[in-house]
């Protein structure tokens, strides 16, 4: 499916939920290559998205993985979640729910290692116990090569909640990679990966 069909569903999604949203338009290519680019993806069994909306980075990472590796998208809004379910590539396990659920969801979808956990969640809208709660999730379930691809808004970098986020990451991860700005993206992100 083209970017341009996800384009109008998304604007209407955010400008109900502009805050849990955190972007009025979906993620551009740029950035789901940035942000796939530091994974290998060739011996990867399980990748689960934080935040997918209606799926940009979760077709660049169906059309990445190889063909017998699982894809769960988790994404809190249920407009978005619903639509995902039904454009979706079949193999994407589509869970609506919030990432702050993440050992409950691995639990249920009966999942016990990750390869990858790659995330365009609005981290610097969420509450500070949240933002916790998910990385050290992340960091738990993650294999001990397995790595955190995630995006931040470059506008909100220098908030104290960007800032928060930041020394976070380098709290949870032994390796914080800052990698590409994205500036044609809306608004400019950059990508990190953490192992
Ligand atoms: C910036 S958008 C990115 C959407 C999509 N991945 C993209 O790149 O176009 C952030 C997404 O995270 C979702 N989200 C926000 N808080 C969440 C949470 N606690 N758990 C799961 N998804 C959440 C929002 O509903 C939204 O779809």
């Amino acid at each position: 499916m083209s970017r341009s069909w996800e384009f109008v569903p998304f604007v209407l999604g955010s400008l109900r939920r502009p805050i849990s949203t955190g972007a009025f338009v979906p993620s551009s290519r740029g950035c789901a290559r940035a942000l796939l680019d530091g994974i290998d993806m060739v011996d990867t069994d399980t990748v689960v998205e934080l935040g997918a909306g209606t799926g940009a980075i979760t077709r660049a990472l169906d059309a990445a993985l190889p063909a017998s590796a699982r894809l769960l998208a988790v994404e809190i809004n249920d407009g978005f979640a619903e639509r995902l379910r039904r454009t979706a590539p079949p193999r994407v396990e589509v869970v609506c729910d919030s990432a702050v659920e993440l050992p409950r969801i691995l639990d249920e979808h009966r999942v016990e290692r990750v390869d990858a956990v790659v995330s365009a969640l609005p981290w610097t809208v969420m509450r500070s116990e949240d933002r916790r709660a998910v990385l050290t999730a992340v960091a738990k379930v993650l294999q001990p090569e397995g790595v955190f691809a995630t995006l931040l808004s470059v506008h909100r970098a220098r908030t104290d909640s960007g800032r928060e986020f930041e020394s976070l990451l380098a709290d949870t991860f032994t390796e914080v990679r800052r990698g590409r700005t994205i500036w044609t993206n809306l608004p400019p992100v950059t990508a990190y990966h953490c192992t």
